[in-house]
């Protein structure tokens, strides 16, 4: 099946609203001639999402969210909604970062409850699942992410499995500059694949140290769709040169 590419950036608590401006103005023109089937996303923080949408509308890159509730709206102090985000333009929401399962209290509940707000609204969740170093070490990889991906869609209808996103985020690759080797990340990400059924067209992202140098290396695998970016998609000239990167040579 031919699985859309999609390369995001999760900006994570960086950049202000003047940061993110500087970032567009470098940014945009670079990417322009990218072909279209690519699906690009960045993800700031929501202090500077209006302001993304505003450079954004109109260009072919996405707008995504870093997180969101469930709730539509309530008494809820701190959240954001999903109609918030979709007036300022966004499209797509990482559900489910490593991040927020071990700093805020996201559980595989929350994030399913999430999922299916997501989609209810015509949001497209990039759910992030992934395992930490002593679970990989004790050999319990696999049935992690298994157990990660099946909690997320409960109760999500197969047909709904095609406006979703999964990302693999080895959690011991995030930020450490030991990215996961391309052929054990393809293998997991094959595991995920065949989590439950109704993912083969379901485009599923590698994330963890990817940079330019790496991000080809990636996406040549067969089930390896794309990339959640990090670090490495703060830089403009930095990020679109992955993006650039990532384009297979027949198109
Ligand atoms: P890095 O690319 O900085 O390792 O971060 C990956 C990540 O957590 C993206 O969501």
């Amino acid at each position: 099946m031919n699985v859309r590419t999609i390369l995001a950036g999760n900006w994570k608590m960086h950049k202000t609203a003047a940061e993110t401006a500087a970032f567009f103005d470098a940014f945009l023109p670079r990417v322009a001639p990218i072909p279209a089937e690519i699906e690009i996303v960045v993800a700031p923080a929501f202090t500077s999402l209006q302001l993304a949408g505003e450079f954004l509308s109109g260009t072919r890159v996405r707008l995504g969210a870093q997180t969101m509730h469930w709730e539509l709206q309530g008494a809820f102090t701190g959240e954001v909604s999903a109609p918030m985000l979709r007036a300022l333009g966004v499209s797509h929401v990482i559900l489910g970062h490593s991040e927020r399962r071990a700093y805020c209290d996201e559980t595989d509940r929350t994030v399913n409850l999430k999922v299916r707000t997501a989609l209810a609204q015509g949001l497209t969740p990039i759910v992030a699942v992934g395992e930490t170093l002593d679970e990989r070490r004790a050999g319990a990889t696999d049935e992690r992410v298994l157990s990660q991906t099946r909690a997320a869609f409960e109760g999500v209808p197969e047909a709904d499995l095609s406006k979703v996103a999964i990302a693999y985020e080895p959690i011991w690759a995030i930020g450490t500059g030991q990215s996961c080797e391309p052929d054990e990340a393809n293998r997991v990400m094959a595991t995920i694949r065949h989590a439950i059924d109704g993912l083969g067209g379901t485009p599923i992202l590698y994330g963890g140290s990817m940079t330019a140098s790496n991000v080809a290396s990636y996406v040549r695998c067969s089930d390896i769709n794309g990339g959640l970016v990090g670090g490495a998609s703060l830089d403009p000239e930095g990020f679109a040169a992955l993006i650039e990167r990532a384009v297979p040579v027949s198109s």
